[in-house]
C-alpha cells in the first residue's frame, strides 16, 4: 500500500484547497483512517498546515485518525435498540475492552464504535462485528464474545 497517499494526491489539483474533504475521504476509504504522515502530504499539497487541517477535519465525525481495531465492533444506538437495551451493550463493550467508542485498544485488537439504525430493529440490541451481525444481544453474553475474539486474534 506504500504510496497511496501520493497515487490520490495524483488525482488532484496541487493548491485546490476545496478539494480537501473529498481528499481526505479518499485517503480514509483507501487506508481505514488518516494517519498524521497522509495530513502533512495533503497539506504540504494543498498549501495548508496540518493544524488547519485537523482543525477542518475534526468538524466531521466520519473521519478517523487511528487505526481501527483488528475487531471493529458497531454497536447500534437507534431508538429501537435504545428501547431493548443497548445502553447496557456499550457498557459492558466500554467495561471488556478498557477503551471510548471511536478509540482502538493498545495492544490494537479493538475498536468499538456507537451508530445508528442499522436496520434490524425488530431484532435489538444489535451489534456487527467485523461486518457480521448479531441480533437480540445481551450484556452478560459480550465477555465470553469478547475472549472468543481475542482467541481468535491469537490465533491467526
Ligand atoms: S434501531 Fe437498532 S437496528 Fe434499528
Amino acid at each position: 500500500m506504500a504510496g497511496s497517499v501520493e497515487e490520490i494526491l495524483s488525482k488532484y489539483k496541487s493548491g485546490k484547497r476545496e478539494d480537501l474533504i473529498p481528499l481526505l475521504q479518499e485517503i480514509q476509504d483507501e487506508l481505514g483512517f488518516i494517519s498524521e504522515e497522509a495530513i502533512v502530504k495533503t497539506g504540504n499539497f494543498l498549501g495548508l498546515s496540518t493544524t488547519k487541517i485537523y482543525g477542518l477535519a475534526t468538524f466531521y465525525d466520519r473521519f478517523k485518525f487511528i487505526p481501527s481495531g483488528k475487531i471493529q465492533i458497531r454497536i447500534c444506538h437507534g431508538t429501537s435498540c435504545f428501547l431493548n437495551g443497548s445502553q447496557s451493550i456499550i457498557n459492558k463493550i466500554r467495561e471488556e475492552t478498557g477503551a471510548l467508542p471511536g478509540q482502538t485498544t493498545r495492544d490494537g485488537n479493538f475498536s468499538y464504535e456507537i451508530v445508528s439504525c442499522m436496520g434490524g430493529c425488530c431484532n435489538g440490541p444489535v451489534i456487527n462485528v467485523n461486518g457480521q451481525y448479531h441480533t437480540h444481544v445481551r450484556a452478560e453474553q459480550l465477555p465470553e464474545l469478547i475472549k472468543r475474539l481475542k482467541y481468535i486474534i491469537e490465533n491467526d
